[in-house]
This record gives C-alpha cells, sequence and structure tokens, in this order.
C-alpha cells in the first residue's frame, strides 16, 4: 500500500510538472534534473549545494532536490523517486561507496542517466553512470602528507611524530581515498606514525568529541592531527584549547577543503595548512547534463584542479575565497 501511495504520488507530480508547460525561458521543454545531495554536514557541502542550485537555475534546468541527511538509505528512496517521477536527468553525490548496483540498474533500465558528482561509487559495472565529476581525494590525501614530511615544523629531526587521524563518514569516498593517501606518503618516513584514527563524520562536533577522546588517551604526546575535512578540524581546534593545548603549535593541524572557516583558523595560528578540495561544481554539471542530452561524449571522470595553502599565505589569499 505504501509503495503505492509512493508511485502514485510521484506520478501526479510528474503530471503536475507536465500541466505547468515547464519550458525554459527559450521556449523548448525544460530538462528536469533530480539531484540527491549528501546531506549538510560541512561548510563545504553548504558551498556544494549553492553552486549546484544557482548553476542549474541559470540554465534553466528545472530541480527536484533532495537532502539525504547522511543516509545511504534516504538517497536510494530519492533516487527511486526520481526514476518513478521520469526526470530526464538523475545526479547524486554518493554518502558511501558500495551498495548501489540495484537502484541504479532500475535508473539503467528506466533509460534514465545517471551522473556522479563529488564523490564515486563502487560497481562491477561502470555503465550504470556516465561521467564522475570531483576531486582526486587520493591525492589529496598525499598532498596533506607531502606537507609534513617536506614543509612542516616536524620535517627534520629523529623524534617520533605521532599522528591522529580524524576520518570522514565511514565508508565514504573522501574517507577512503584520503586515508589511502595519506598512509601511502608517510610510509616513506617511519618517524611518522598514525597512532589514531576514528570517524568524526565530517561534522564541526563529532570532530570536538573525537578529538577530546584522543587527547583523553594520549595526553599530551599528540605532534600532529590529520583531519579529514576542515569543520572537524575546527571542532578539534577547541578541544585542543579547552585541553589547555596551542592548536597549530603544540600540535601542528593538517586539513582538507579550505573552505572560508579554515582561512580564519589559519590567520589566527590554530591550523597550519589546508588541502583545496573545490566544491564548486554546479557549472561542471551543467555542461554534463548538455552533453548527456546532446548525446555528445564525456570522460569517465572528469577531475577538478586543487592547490594547497597554508597558514603563511591565509591572509593575502582569504579576500578571493569563493566558499
Ligand atoms: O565529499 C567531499 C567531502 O564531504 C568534503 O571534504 C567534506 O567537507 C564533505 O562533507
Amino acid at each position: 500500500m505504501k509503495q503505492y501511495l509512493a508511485v502514485a504520488a510521484a506520478c501526479l507530480m510528474a503530471m503536475l510538472a507536465a500541466c505547468s508547460g515547464e519550458k525554459n525561458p527559450a521556449g523548448g521543454e525544460r530538462i528536469v534534473l533530480g539531484f540527491s545531495q549528501v546531506g549538510a554536514e560541512s561548510e563545504w557541502r553548504t558551498a556544494n549545494t549553492e553552486s549546484i542550485k544557482s548553476a542549474v537555475q541559470e540554465a534553466g534546468i528545472q530541480l527536484r532536490f533532495s537532502d539525504a541527511q547522511q543516509k545511504q538509505e534516504n538517497q536510494i528512496k530519492a533516487l527511486r523517486s526520481f526514476i518513478a517521477q521520469r526526470v530526464d536527468v538523475i545526479a547524486f553525490s554518493p554518502v558511501v561507496e558500495s551498495g548501489w548496483e540495484t537502484v541504479l540498474r532500475e535508473a539503467k533500465a528506466a533509460n534514465i542517466p545517471v551522473i556522479l558528482t563529488d564523490r564515486a561509487v563502487k560497481v562491477s559495472d561502470d555503465s550504470l553512470y556516465v561521467t564522475l565529476i570531483g576531486s582526486d581525494f587520493v591525492e589529496e590525501g598525499r598532498k596533506a602528507a607531502r606537507w609534513l614530511l617536506e614543509q612542516s615544523p616536524l620535517k627534520d629531526g629523529t623524534e617520533p611524530v605521532r599522528i591522529v587521524e580524524l576520518q570522514g563518514t565511514v565508508g565514504s569516498a573522501p574517507a577512503n581515498d584520503r586515508m589511502k593517501g595519506f598512509k601511502e606518503v608517510i610510509a616513506a618516513n617511519p618517524r611518522f606514525q598514525v597512532v589514531r584514527s576514528q570517524s568524526g563524520d565530517f561534522t564541526r562536533a563529532k570532530g570536538k568529541e573525537v578529538m577530546e577522546a584522543f587527547l583523553k588517551a594520549e595526553g599530551s604526546s599528540i605532534d600532529v592531527l590529520f583531519a579529514h575535512n576542515d569543520d572537524m578540524a575546527i571542532g578539534a581546534i577547541q578541544a585542543i584549547e579547552e585541553a589547555g593545548l596551542k592548536p597549530g603549535q603544540d600540535i601542528v593541524i593538517v586539513s582538507i577543503d579550505a573552505v572560508r572557516g579554515a582561512f580564519e583558523a589559519m590567520m589566527a595560528g590554530k591550523l597550519n595548512v589546508t588541502v583545496e578540495c573545490n566544491p564548486l561544481l554546479g557549472p561542471q554539471l551543467v555542461d554534463a547534463i548538455h552533453a548527456v542530452r546532446e548525446g555528445r561524449p564525456l570522460p569517465k571522470r572528469i577531475v577538478v584542479e586543487e592547490s594547497v595553502f597554508t597558514r603563511e599565505q591565509a591572509a593575502e589569499v582569504f579576500p578571493t575565497r569563493r566558499y
């Protein structure tokens, strides 16, 4: 009965959309995009949502947006609802990497192209999606580790360097890949050891909570915090200050995203470096949608160019940051 009602509601929405004569400003039929977002867990995500919404609106594409609140089951429901509504294109940023095969097959059977933004999926058949637009997370992890080994105040010396790691959402592509890239590079120098690693789910609140636990267990023996995103680093900075230590000095902090909050923390001397992860994917998504609709081929992977920013550069770069 529930399923019947859900399908009936989706059909009604599709009929209403058709009746409302969804035309683009040029007078043709408007493309309808169903987009399922991960949630609103970080400053990065807010900027990503804003970029997608504004680019899609500017292009005259009709958007059906769904927020999964960091739950895969919500994303699967949203994708099924988009299929039932017969949208023209589905795009989504998958919360985790695995578990998508069935629903992506349903989209394929319905002839609805799927574009991945930001995060990857693990599927046995890569024809289940058209392309993935987003960062190289493994490389981001490598960049964080390279800075530590080659440029940080800890690069020289003989003492062991004790690192704690705040991972992103368990099973997500950025958590898996950043951890992999970071480990790969620090393996070159056995002085650098990850002594604790736990998920802070990409949020400030969890980042603070887990850092408190690290500090309780390790006392003042932590040399470095590697956080998989800036929000968790900012939460951890609070925990470090509350423990009577100086973030950025007593504990060197390396994180990822390069959001404005990280620049503020760097300008206050509390964060040492942030690796850029660009959330402004909206314009590339719009280009990909047009390519798909016009039958133009797309590469399977569209990678975004990114930098690394240190606290020495922060004040100069801050005014130019767009997120
Ligand atoms: O998938 C990108 C990651 O997700 C960003 O680094 C993080 O801030 C977000 O929540």
